[in-house]
């Protein structure tokens, strides 16, 4: 009886450290939803606002990690990543049956596209959207199969157990201790053209431009590192940076779809 506890304990104790439960972590998500909000045409906002019933992006952009857990959808999972190996590319890499980052966001765009589709679904898959272009930004949601996105490569984060992943979904944000309003007020001012320069391109474009960003986190640590302020020195404005392309590029897909 003992035993089977402690079986127990060690087993929740090692699936928690290996398999990363949430994504950027919600202050990214959030983040990544306001500053897309507030690049929306008016039309595509008025339209969006209606369809969410008063929430706004920033808060519906955590729903897809929330119903993760849920055994009714877990045919969304493999939505939220993206593997292939480092020299690789997405169009010769072989796709996972169940559907990827790639195919979950094509879906939700046919979805809200059609315009039989009932408001109901639409509410689901811009809900699943939304989350989706702030997954298709972080690097290591392009990763590689084997390490399953750098779940399973161990480092240290200030003294703790954390694995590469991790860093990347929630521990520099968290170490930062921003708002996601304090993030999207913060973000870099940019001109009209800077901003269109980022939007430029299709979903393609955006995982390529990210799975060459993994290719440099991947050569950032060693298993075992001991992580500290030095890393996120580096990589905060990194993080950064890349919450901010995703608000600009899922603006532009919304505005497409909704403008
Ligand atoms: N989360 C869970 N499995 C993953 C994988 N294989 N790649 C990236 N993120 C993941
Ligand atoms: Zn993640
Ligand atoms: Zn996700």
């Amino acid at each position: 009886m003992k035993l089977n506890f402690i079986a127990i304990l060690i087993f929740v104790m090692v699936s928690q450290s290996v398999f990363s439960i949430s994504d950027w972590g919600p202050t990214g998500h959030r983040a990544t939803g306001e500053i897309a909000e507030r690049n929306l045409t008016r039309r595509a906002k008025r339209k969006i606002e209606k369809l969410l019933q008063g929430e706004g992006l920033a808060f519906v952009s955590t729903y897809a990690d929330e119903i993760k857990s849920d055994r009714n959808y877990r045919e969304f999972f493999p939505w939220h990543y993206v593997n292939m190996p480092l020299d690789g590319n997405y169009e010769t890499t072989e796709k996972n049956p169940k559907g990827d980052l790639v195919t979950g966001i094509n879906h939700c765009i046919k979805v809200l596209k059609d315009e039989n589709t009932s408001d109901k679904d639409k509410r689901f898959y811009l809900k699943m959207l939304v989350h989706l272009i702030g997954d298709l930004h972080q690097p290591l949601h392009i990763g590689r199969k084997e390490d399953k996105g750098g779940n399973t490569i161990q480092v240290q984060w200030h003294g703790r157990g954390s694995n590469l992943h991790r860093v990347w979904d929630g521990d520099m944000l968290n170490e930062w201790d921003m708002s996601y309003m304090e993030l999207a007020n913060n973000a870099k001012d940019l001109t009209k053209e800077e901003k269109k320069a980022i939007q430029k391109g299709n979903v393609l474009d955006w995982v390529k431009e990210t799975h060459n960003l993994a290719k440099e986190v991947y050569g950032s640590v060693k298993s075992g590192d001991k992580l500290r302020y030095r890393y996120s020195y580096k990589y905060f404005p990194v993080v950064r940076e890349q919450l901010q392309k995703g608000g600009l590029r899922l603006a532009k897909v919304l505005n497409e779809i909704f403008g």
